[in-house]
């Protein structure tokens, strides 16, 4: 092979490489930017529900806001809320906490509260509850989960935010009451901050999309 067909072999070489990079990095951006926009779509579809009721106009996940701990709400992780509006007037906000004491461990819940102190809807986000028993706080799995809907802070009195058998007003899962306990508690602590907390909560600057 002459120096000249070497150099043209080579030449071509280093078109043909450069152009699959140029298209690598072109698909790696597409990708990215749909799986960006999946991954906002669902966490939107694992929001709504727990914002059952409730009108607004404003995108959930864009209001979100990150409290690192120590932040007074269930939990050592750090919370999130995603704030609520509807013509620019807050509605709602959704609390993304911890329940300590589950049975198995940790218990991530949503707690979606309006403004005027009630729940919207309480859903399980993440948990290792047995199944069968603690695991009945899924939607899917169980009714459970809706009887938290529509209470407040003072509906029912402190005392009432607890499972029958320890003179509450809420059912306990049968032969699994450490759950709900844990729950329940997460709930009512949430419901508590958000009394406290509420005007710095709807004035805090949103912390972005990404954590
Ligand atoms: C294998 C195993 C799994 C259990 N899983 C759970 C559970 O997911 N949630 C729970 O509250 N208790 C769980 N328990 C604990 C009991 O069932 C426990 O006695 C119960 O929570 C007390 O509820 P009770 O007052 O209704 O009897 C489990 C116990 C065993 C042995």
């Amino acid at each position: 092979m002459s120096d000249q067909s070497i150099i043209k072999t080579g030449l071509t070489l280093a078109v043909i490489a450069a152009i699959c990079t140029a298209l690598v990095a072109l698909t790696f951006q597409a990708t990215r930017e749909r799986i960006a926009a999946n991954e906002k779509a669902l966490l939107e579809q694992s929001l709504q529900p727990a914002l059952a009721g409730t009108f607004y106009d404003s995108g959930v996940s864009e209001s979100r806001l990150v409290l690192p701990s120590p932040h007074g709400l269930p939990g050592n992780e750090p919370a999130v809320v995603y704030r609520v509006f509807a013509e620019g007037e807050p509605v709602a906000a959704l609390f993304a906490v911890t329940a300590r004491d589950g049975f198995s461990g940790p218990i991530r819940i949503l707690v979606g509260i309006a403004v005027d102190g009630t729940v919207t809807g309480v859903r399980i986000l993440r948990h290792r509850e047995t199944p069968g028993l603690g695991d009945k706080i899924e939607s899917a799995r169980s009714d459970w989960i809706f009887q938290f809907d529509g209470h407040s802070m003072g509906d029912p009195v402190a005392t009432g935010w607890a499972i029958e058998v320890d003179g509450g007003e809420f059912d306990q899962l049968t032969g699994a009451s450490i759950t709900p306990r844990a729950i329940i508690k997460a709930i009512r602590d949430t419901l508590n901050y958000f009394e406290t907390h509420q005007d710095a909560i709807f004035l805090s600057e949103s912390s972005g999309e990404n954590e």
